[in-house]
């Protein structure tokens, strides 16, 4: 990339929904340091985020998590160029603790301030740790209140192909989990208990959209394992927990295949990346990986760190934008339903 000219170092913050994260990144490829403090263990006792639990937890910790990120970095405010803060979509008590955060610094520092789509973030953690990867591309987003195929035209240029019509990928992971009695944060437990389990004991439906192709629907799939272990209940069948987990991933993970591959075949792209707390998902990542081989596709994947909330991905697509001249003003405020490509 650069080979002269100053190197450019963002310091990055992410606090949209139950993770509070900091993060220093060179020049939009080398992550100095990445910093997470979750909130999981403490919203696993009220079986799913509590917005407001979420908002108190992220005061508390965020000024140490930047200073954590910093010193690991081994850099200080001095040495950073623009600050990339995640202003939507997410909680939008979450999110104004990581906007107010980041207004503050800029202004105390004159230091640049650079609004990050939390979306934007997630596609851009594949640039992180594989370095050949340049638009154009496809890629599929799967996180807790996302499912949508992007096709990324350019860096900050997206065009959405498909979305979810009702619930999230990881929602539908939430939901069945605590169906089952496997409880929060349910797309890991699924997947653990699942490897244990037959992926083809239970034949749940894989929804198609007629008029959307590419489009998503997983409430079907949902009610339709509500009606399955209410079925056996009133039969007095025994219900086998990692049998239904691995049938209902199967399903999930069938669609998001299905639709990506579909996609990929009609834009004639040999580019194809997965992103989002989902793409950690073993049988999703294999799933991907082989159907990719077979069409002679490149097939990307973050780490699986770099997959859930991270701030490492803000980092990164700010440094892109501020490339491309995006610049926020003491202005910004967070939009908790900001969609992609909108400022
Ligand atoms: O990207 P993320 O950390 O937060 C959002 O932006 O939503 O994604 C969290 C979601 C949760 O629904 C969680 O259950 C799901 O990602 N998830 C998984 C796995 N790890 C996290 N879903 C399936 N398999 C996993 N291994
Ligand atoms: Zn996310």
């Amino acid at each position: 990339m650069k080979t002269n000219e100053k190197s450019i170092n963002i310091l990055a913050i992410e606090s949209s929904c139950d993770e509070t994260a900091a993060a220093v990144v060179t020049d939009g490829r080398d992550v100095r340091s990445n910093i997470i403090s979750s909130q999981i263990a403490l919203h696993t006792l009220y079986g799913g985020v509590v917005p407001e639990i979420a908002s108190r937890k992220h005061i508390e910790k965020i000024n140490q998590v930047i200073e954590q990120a910093l010193e690991e970095a081994n850099v200080t405010l001095d040495d950073i160029d623009a600050i990339g803060v995640t202003y939507g979509p997410g909680l939008v008590g979450a999110l104004l603790v990581g906007v107010a955060e980041a207004k503050a610094i800029s202004y105390a520092k004159k230091i640049p301030l650079v609004g990050v789509h939390h979306i934007e973030g997630h596609i851009s953690a594949n640039y992180i740790e594989n370095r050949d990867l340049e638009p154009p591309f496809l890629c599929l987003v799967v996180s807790g209140g996302h499912t949508h195929l992007v096709k990324v035209i350019d860096y900050g240029k997206y065009e959405i192909l498909g979305r979810t019509r009702d619930d999230a990928a990881g929602e539908a992971f939430d939901k069945v989990a605590r169906a089952i009695g496997l409880g929060y944060p349910g797309g890991p437990k699924i997947e653990k208990v699942s490897h244990e389990g037959n992926p083809h004991a239970v034949e749940f439906p894989r929804a198609k959209i007629a008029d959307g192709p590419y489009d998503f629907s997983f409430s079907g799939l949902k009610s339709a394992v509500l009606n399955y272990l209410n079925g056996c209940r009133m039969k007095g069948i025994p219900i086998v927990q990692a049998d239904v987990a691995a049938s209902f991933q199967k399903a999930v993970t069938d669609v998001l295949i299905g639709n990506a591959m579909k996609a990929i075949e009609e834009f004639k792209l040999d580019k194809f990346a997965i992103a989002g707390g989902v793409a950690s998902n073993s049988v999703l990542r294999e799933g991907m990986r082989e159907a990719c081989r077979k069409r002679g596709v490149a097939f990307y994947q973050p780490s699986p760190v770099y997959c859930t909330d991270n701030a490492a991905m803000i980092g990164v697509a700010a440094y892109y934008d501020f490339q491309n001249g995006v610049r926020d003003g003491l202005t910004l405020n967070a939009v908790p339903n900001l969609k992609l490509g909108e400022r």
